[in-house]
Formats: C-alpha cells, sequence, structure tokens
C-alpha cells in the first residue's frame, strides 16, 4: 500500500467520521487529484469510502487484510510491535525474523505474514499456512537471561495468545503443556520458539506464534494427530485479523514488561490458571506407554511439567503425551 494511502486511513481512524477531501489534500501535502487517487487505490483494495459532496470522504468498513498500517492503527504498547515487517507471503517467520535477528534487529520487531509455504510446527511437523484466513507471527525478544530460562518466553507467549482470545471473542481457551492453546478441546494456536545463545546467557529469542482464526472445517489437513479447530468455527463469527495481531502484541507488551520487572512468578500463576490440567489428574505418556500419573502441581522455571504423586513425591516431566482425566 503506498505510504499516503496509510495516512489516509490513519486520519480516517484518527478523526472517526467525515474528512474533507481539502483538509487530506493538507495534511498530505498532495493534490485533491491525487487524494481521489489514493481513495480510489484504497476502494480498490477493498476499503468502503463513502464520499459526500461538500462533506468529504467517510471510511464505513475496511477489508480484513493484513499490513502493516492495519495493526499499527491498533497497537498500544512500547516494545513489542515497534518495527513490523510484513513480507506478506514467506517460507516462516521465525526464518526471517531469526536472519533478521542476527542482522542486528531491535527489541520488540515482529515479522508476521498472510501465507507460509513452509511453516514450521515443533518437533521437526509442518504448519498449515493458508493465505487470507489465520495469523504467524515471530517476534524478536533479547532478555537477559540464561538460556535454561528461555522456555518461560514460551509460557509467556501462551498466555498472551489466550488473553487475546478472550478480549477479541469472548471465547474460554485454555493452555495444554507444554505450549498449545485450546479451545473446547481442540488446538487453536501453537508456539514455536527459537534462540540463539552462549553458555551465559541469550543473544535473543524469537516467539514464533501461529493462531488459527479463520479457517474453516475443509482447510485443516487431514493428517492431523490431534483435533484443531479456529476461532471462526468456535466462536461462529470471523475475526479481523490485523485487530487480533495489535491485540496479541498488545498484550505481549503488557507481560513481557512485566517479566522484566517481576521475572517468571506473574505469567507462571496466569499459565497454571489458564492450564487444562488446573485441579485435575492427569496421565503422562511416552508415545503409547504411561510413564505416570498425579495431580497436576504446576510448572518449574525450565518449563519442566510438576506431577503429584501419591506417595507425596513430585515427578519433573520434560517431554510426553499429557491427558487430562
Ligand atoms: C506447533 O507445532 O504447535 C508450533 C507451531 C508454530 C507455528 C508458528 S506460525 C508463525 C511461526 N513461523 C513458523 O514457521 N512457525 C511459527
Amino acid at each position: 500500500m503506498h505510504q499516503k494511502a496509510g495516512t489516509i486511513l490513519r486520519l480516517f481512524r484518527e478523526q472517526g467520521g467525515f474528512l474533507s477531501g481539502e483538509s487530506i489534500s493538507r495534511e498530505l501535502n498532495v493534490s485533491r487529484t491525487a487524494v481521489w487517487k489514493h481513495i480510489s487505490a484504497l476502494r480498490e483494495a477493498g476499503y468502503v469510502i463513502e464520499a459526500v459532496p461538500s462533506r468529504g470522504y467517510h471510511l464505513l468498513s475496511a477489508p480484513d487484510i493484513l499490513s502493516v498500517e492495519e495493526v499499527q492503527a491498533h497497537l498500544r504498547g512500547t516494545v513489542v510491535g515497534s518495527r513490523l515487517v510484513y513480507p506478506g507471503e514467506t517460507v516462516s517467520t521465525n526464518t526471517d525474523a531469526f536472519r533478521l535477528a542476527e542482522q542486528g534487529a531491535s527489541e520488540g520487531t515482529v515479522v508476521f505474514a498472510d501465507t507460509q509455504s513452509g511453516g514450521k510446527g515443533r518437533l521437526g511437523r509442518r504448519w498449515s499456512s493458508p493465505p487470507g484466513v489465520n495469523l504467524y507471527c515471530s517476534v524478536i525478544l533479547r532478555p537477559k537471561i540464561m538460556p535454561y530460562e528461555a522456555p518461560q518466553l514460551t509460557f509467556l507467549s501462551a498466555v498472551a495468545v489466550a488473553r487475546a482470545i478472550e478480549r477479541s471473542s469472548g471465547l474460554n481457551p485454555q493452555i495444554k503443556w507444554p505450549n498449545d492453546v485450546l479451545l473446547e478441546g481442540k488446538k487453536v494456536a501453537g508456539l514455536l520458539n527459537e534462540m540463539s545463545a552462549e553458555t551465559d546467557g541469550i543473544n535473543f529469542v524469537i516467539l514464533g506464534i501461529g493462531v488459527n482464526l479463520n479457517m474453516t472445517a475443509v482447510q485443516f489437513p487431514t493428517d492431523l494427530r490431534h483435533p484443531a479447530t479456529s476461532l471462526l468455527l468456535e466462536g461462529g463469527r470471523p475475526v479481523d485479523r490485523a485487530r487480533y495481531a495489535a491485540l496479541l502484541f498488545n498484550e505481549l507488551d503488557r507481560l513481557y514488561a512485566e517479566f522484566l520487572l517481576r521475572g517468571f512468578g506473574p505469567v507462571r500463576e496466569e499459565w497454571q490458571v489458564r492450564c487444562n490440567a488446573h485441579g485435575r489428574n492427569l496421565i503422562v505418556n511416552d508415545g503409547d506407554r504411561e510413564i505416570i500419573s498425579g495431580r497436576f502441581a504446576g510448572i518449574d522455571e525450565d518449563g519442566a511439567l510438576l506431577v503429584g504423586r501419591e506417595d507425596g513425591t513430585t515427578e519433573r516431566i520434560l517431554s510426553g503425551d499429557v491427558r487430562v482425566i
């Protein structure tokens, strides 16, 4: 989108009503004819803009397109989203963000895309990334923490995703250890964090987040290991992707500021309450074999799942499939 068209969108949002052609041309320092051309380009991109003689232009609705301008219009934070990179179509936003971070990109830089041709999931799996429906994003952070503490940021992103789902749709998400976000027991979001570290500290962490927003049932791959869903399927109405993206970045910004100030404690508490195993018994499986059963006892500093046994001991689980009973 042309930068001037982006400025017109910002003016519409700031003013909220009619904008006269004259005031836009003054603000943009261009002719009335140029204003008309930018308005036409916006209409072609799907914006519905009414023009009323002697009153000016009025933005009636915006299409569900992802763009830097659309996301920026709803951003409230100071760090996360301080720079937005939108390649549109890419192989993987995590790969893009990793490369940018290696080149020195500042903390809070976010890469987000409309579609990914090689979206990466955990354990070497693929993350289905069709265009026009979901959010795929990667956030660069540079906290001064030790490598073993990095999983804390994955828990932080799970809490942010859950908060943003709640705020945008009123639905009630839960988190499944280690880091899936669920709606009605079905996966709605996945997190893949990658980092560059030395023995005595980390250079940067990439928070990779994929949220199924407006995906329809036929768009899900047929070979999924666990049931999956989207906000549209659960809530029955489409979600504005740019608005959801901004809500998510705002929540990440808030949680990250608190994390830097107060450490992992507040994130851990909220994660535990939002966990689908909270107050429940669970069984951990290693493939098909049951390794352990007991009561959910929270998560450890390094992300290990804590399971309380009947004999009063606590087990630390580092990997496995958890089933709540
Ligand atoms: C999982 O397997 O649950 C993790 C999925 C993570 C997907 C997101 S989409 C944005 C970012 N870029 C990627 O290539 N992967 C993550």
